[in-house]
């Protein structure tokens, strides 16, 4: 009764009904109930709601009102006949249209025979109205309010506040709010305290490029929006503020993705005197509770762990999705010196055997082989095993040898696929890292319904940025190396290890964490490891330095991207439908129009002038859809 959104067309909506649009004051009505509540328990009742229209339809008399609000549906019924005062209100009714807003008083009646909808929650009765209030009429919305909504996102963005009243959305928005709710309560109860930290600040390195804010009072200098708070909260532990912790926007002026935005949210947690158990113990119980509290989903006691390297080896990525099997085996070895030049070459060669492969058709092998190359690969081998028998283009280059080897270390059935890459580790690993996510989800072997934790662990401290030819913090400079390692930065910058932590959910970065380095020597051994000269260091974190001269305790910590848990809480598959007032791609907002191009006087008073190119860029943007 409730699927169908438009009004259909009848005779009496010929009239127009325009003396009946007066909006009204509430005049004192109070709203009873919200549009999810009634039930058969309430029947008799009478009840005063208030909500949007979602749908009317007349009815040989009668007129049915499916009245919204954030919570749910409750149908509505004015009958013709009855009292003098309700049938004004049925007269009246005429006028209604979708997502007009109004207040209702009636009685909760119960549904006739054959109109009842198990699937609602209020789906035995329906509220016989005896008066009705218009409180504001609508324009025809742009696109119809229900999920099944196909209108483009472009659209559904510009208009994001109707896009909101869907159930769907508003559901994701209710769940954030109270899995916000769960994480403070969770981190009080251990005495965690919520502070805020500022906004308007300096520089944080965590990898991405700054959003700055001009100042006005210091020409020529700018604020940095914080990429996280990761400065401050290590200064509150100096402070000896002991437990910290902060749900907190972070910026990040970096290519969005899915699972992407510029400023999204951080559960941002600092402690002092733990080691790494102490953190992942905490941080475990807090999502264990929020899980729990919010979908009533049972993570596992003790989350599992593994190294950064075994997860690189066997997934090809930092964060497996380990809800299903398809690792990578090395077989290098295997085909070192053999006849297969691309093989026999190749620094890194690693296989991935897929049972029932063999169904996998020319077109769709054909369509992996693209997909690879997203990641650098040049091409994609494979051997399909039928009985006895393997097809392949290479496997005539291969000897007996090399073949038996290679039946024997991945065990080769019939039924299956083979797949291999031959190239750098790091485009061997994301090529088919990637393609088994792919191939996950072809063959069924993902449970949409599992949750899947796992801490990665044991990071390489650093990793060499080949564009910029010099040695980066893989976490942030902050973090500590494991012990007795500070020596190995400057002797072998790749082989030391971090004291750092993801927490990885169903193959999605949740959250991620170190202890921190707590001494002034250590974090400007950090630094020269890092190229930062010592002018450059002082410059931009002399104030953090200054402060571990002064008692600095041992500390450390975690920030979980709340966007993401509550995409896996939602089962969501953008970032931008758990989060209100999401960004485009592009960085833009639709319905705010930001950013925009602003007056030359308040550029005037910032002391910024623009260069033409920039100038022109401000209009092209403009005519860009986002
Ligand atoms: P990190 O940079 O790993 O660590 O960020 C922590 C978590 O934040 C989420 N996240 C994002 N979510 C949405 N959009 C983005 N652009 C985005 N970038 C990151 C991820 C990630 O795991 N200060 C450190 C934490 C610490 O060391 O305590 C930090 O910010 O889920
Ligand atoms: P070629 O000898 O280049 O015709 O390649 C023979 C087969 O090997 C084709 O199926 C290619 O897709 C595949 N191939 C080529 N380069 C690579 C590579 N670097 N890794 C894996 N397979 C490759």
């Amino acid at each position: 009764m409730t699927d169908q959104t438009t009004t259909a067309p009848t005779q009496t909506e010929e009239r127009d009904y325009d003396e009946y649009r007066v909006i009204e004051d509430l005049g004192g009505w109070v709203r009873s109930h919200t549009c999810s509540q009634l039930t058969a328990a309430n029947l008799g009742e009478e009840v005063t709601l208030m909500g949007w229209v979602q749908f009317r339809r007349d009815h040989g008399g009668l007129i049915f009102i499916d009245l919204r609000d954030r919570e749910g549906l409750t149908q509505t019924v004015f009958s013709p006949e009855g009292t003098p005062e309700a049938v004004i209100a049925h007269e009246r009714a005429h006028a209604i249209r979708i997502e007009y807003v109004v207040a209702l008083r009636g009685l909760v009646s119960r549904r006739p025979e054959g109109m009842q909808n198990p699937n609602m929650h209020t789906g035995e009765i329906e509220v016989v109205v005896r008066e009705w209030k218009l409180l504001n009429t609508s324009d025809t919305p742009p696109f119809p309010i229900e999920d099944r909504v196909d209108a483009a996102e472009m659209l559904r963005l510009k208009y994001r506040y109707l896009d909101l009243r869907r159930p769907r959305l508003a559901r994701n928005l209710i769940l954030r709010n109270k899995a916000a709710q769960s994480v403070r309560r969770y981190l009080d109860g251990l005495g965690f305290l919520e502070i805020e930290t500022p906004v308007l600040t300096k520089s944080t390195p965590e990898g991405a490029r700054d959003f700055l804010v001009p100042s006005r009072l210091t020409q020529g200098a700018f604020f940095a929006l914080p990429q996280s708070p990761q400065i401050f909260k290590q200064l509150l532990m100096v402070a000896g503020l002991d437990r910290y912790f902060q749900i907190v926007k972070c910026f990040r002026d970096e290519d969005l993705r899915a699972d992407r935005q510029p400023e999204f949210t951080q559960i941002d947690i600092e402690m002092s005197f733990p080691d790494e158990n102490q953190v992942m113990a905490m941080a475990e119980g807090l999502i264990r509770t929020l899980f729990k509290e919010t979908i009533k989903a049972e993570l596992p006691a003790a989350f599992p762990r593994m190294t950064y390297t075994q997860a690189m080896d066997e997934y090809g990525v930092d964060k497996p999705d380990v809800r299903f099997g398809l690792t990578l085996v090395d077989v290098k070895d295997i085909f070192a010196g053999g006849g297969f030049k691309v093989f026999a070459a190749a620094p890194c060669l690693k296989a991935m055997r897929v049972p029932g492969g063999l169904d996998l058709s020319r077109k769709e092998i054909d369509e992996y082989t693209e997909f690879v190359k997203i990641y650098g690969a040049q091409g994609l081998a494979w051997i399909k095993v039928k009985d006895g028998e393997w097809q392949s283009p290479i496997v005539k280059f291969f000897s007996d040898d090399e073949k038996a080897k290679l039946a024997e270390r991945l065990g080769m059935v019939p039924g299956d696929i083979v797949f291999f890459q031959a190239a750098p580790a790091d485009v061997t690993n994301a090529s088919l890292g990637n393609l088994r996510l792919k191939l996950g989800e072809r063959f069924g072997l993902i449970d949409e319904e599992a949750f899947a934790p796992l801490w990665v662990t044991d990071f390489p401290l650093l990793e060499y940025d080949a564009e910029d030819k010099r040695w980066v913090a893989k976490h942030h400079p902050f973090t500590s190396p494991q012990p007795g390692q500070m020596d190995t930065i400057a002797t072998d910058p790749g082989g030391a290890l971090a004291r750092a932590y993801d927490l990885v959910l169903n193959g999605s970065e949740i959250g991620g964490g170190s202890i921190r380095i707590h001494t002034p020597t250590a974090q400007k051994a950090m630094f020269t490891a890092l190229g930062i000269t010592d002018e450059e260091a002082e410059e931009k974190f002399g104030f953090l330095i200054e402060a571990l001269k002064f008692g600095a305790p041992p500390h450390g910590g975690i920030a979980f991207g709340l966007d993401r848990i509550i995409m896996l809480l939602t089962g969501a598959k953008s970032i931008r439908d758990v989060i209100a007032f999401p960004k485009t791609q592009k960085a833009a907002c639709l319905m705010t129009d930001a950013p925009n191009v602003v007056a030359k006087k308040q550029l005037r008073e910032l002391g910024i002038q623009l260069r033409e190119t920039a100038q022109g860029n401000q209009t092209e943007d403009k005519k860009v859809e986002a």
